[in-house]
């Protein structure tokens, strides 16, 4: 077996775009220095993927520790959402973009289907157009939301960013997306860090001689999804950076997929917290 460690590998989107497989979240990194350190950590450490949002409010940080770090804007690749409270998505992602200075993000995605999971799509398709966004996704979209979209999409949506772990194994919702070759991205992998003190992952993380942490997202990349695991301390930034390089044995998944607690379903939340 080969195994590719990696960190800027990546998957191709169905519109031909490369995504890295891990990246950074910043939800709750807060807007300056913490941020700015995380980002700029992460990017030292090998991350190439930037998961932030309007409703984070710290587009201004992302941006400020990309131009600081030296790395090509071409290497990194930037997701931004649309706060669907907001009303135009395309006005939106400019302002986005004014934030975090740049010209274009790699991935713009409706946050949420507040309001219905279509009426922001035309929005994201302009920005699409205008080349300020290189791919258009959508989050928080069960299979049903996602299909609506698709009916009415003139550009498809390449990405739906989910909670997925193994406490949360959307299998009907994953599974769903890969035959509509739309690439999941998984959020709140370690359960926002209350997965990481469970018996069962503390077991498979000994027996594999890993982390809590780390075997959380392994079993993320070995259920096809892309990881973005948040933190702003360096040293879990890079342990949770080194996932590329073991794998899991089937016992071991068994064992995770067992603690899943959505019964498998194809919704992406258990309700609407809008
Ligand atoms: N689309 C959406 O609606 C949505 C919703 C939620 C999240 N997201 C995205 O997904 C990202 C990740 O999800 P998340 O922020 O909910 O949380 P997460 O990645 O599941 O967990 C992050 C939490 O775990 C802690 N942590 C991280 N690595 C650790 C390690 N190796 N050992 C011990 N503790 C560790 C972090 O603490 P420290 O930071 O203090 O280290 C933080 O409290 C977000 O940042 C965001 O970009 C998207």
């Amino acid at each position: 077996m080969t195994i590719n460690t990696d960190r800027d590998q990546r998957r191709t989107l169905a519109d031909g775009n490369q995504m890295p497989v891990l990246g950074l979240g910043v939800w709750q990194a807060p807007d300056g220095a913490e941020c700015e350190q995380a980002v700029r950590w992460a990017l030292e450490a090998g991350y190439r993927h930037i998961d932030t949002a309007q409703a984070y409010g710290n587009e201004e940080s992302v941006g400020r520790a990309l131009r600081a770090s030296g790395v090509p804007r071409e290497a990194v690749f930037v997701t931004t959402k649309f706060y669907p409270g907001g009303e135009d998505s395309a006005l939106e992602l400019e302002h986005s973009l004014r934030r975090l200075g740049l010209d274009y993000v790699d991935l713009y995605i409706v946050h949420w289907p507040q309001g219905g999971p279509t009426w922001a799509w035309p929005g994201m398709e302009l920005a699409a157009r205008r080349g300020h966004a290189r791919s258009i996704g959508v989050s928080n979209f069960s299979l049903g939301e996602l299909d609506e979209v698709l009916r009415i999409a003139e550009t498809r949506p390449v990405s739906n960013q989910v909670q997925f772990s193994a406490f949360e194994y959307r299998r009907a919702l994953v599974e769903g997306c890969r035959e509509r070759d739309v690439a999941v991205t998984a959020y709140s992998s370690l359960g926002t860090g209350q997965h990481l003190d469970d018996p069962t992952v503390a077991a498979v993380a000994a027996r594999n001689g890993r982390t809590p942490a780390q075997v959380l997202l392994r079993w993320c990349l070995q259920r096809d999804t892309l990881i973005i695991p948040k933190s702003t301390h360096r040293e879990r930034i890079e342990e949770n950076a080194a996932v590329l390089d073991f794998e899991l044995s089937s016992e071991d998944l068994a064992e995770l997929d067992a603690l899943d607690r959505t019964g498998g379903t194809d919704q992406a939340r258990p309700d609407a917290w809008w």
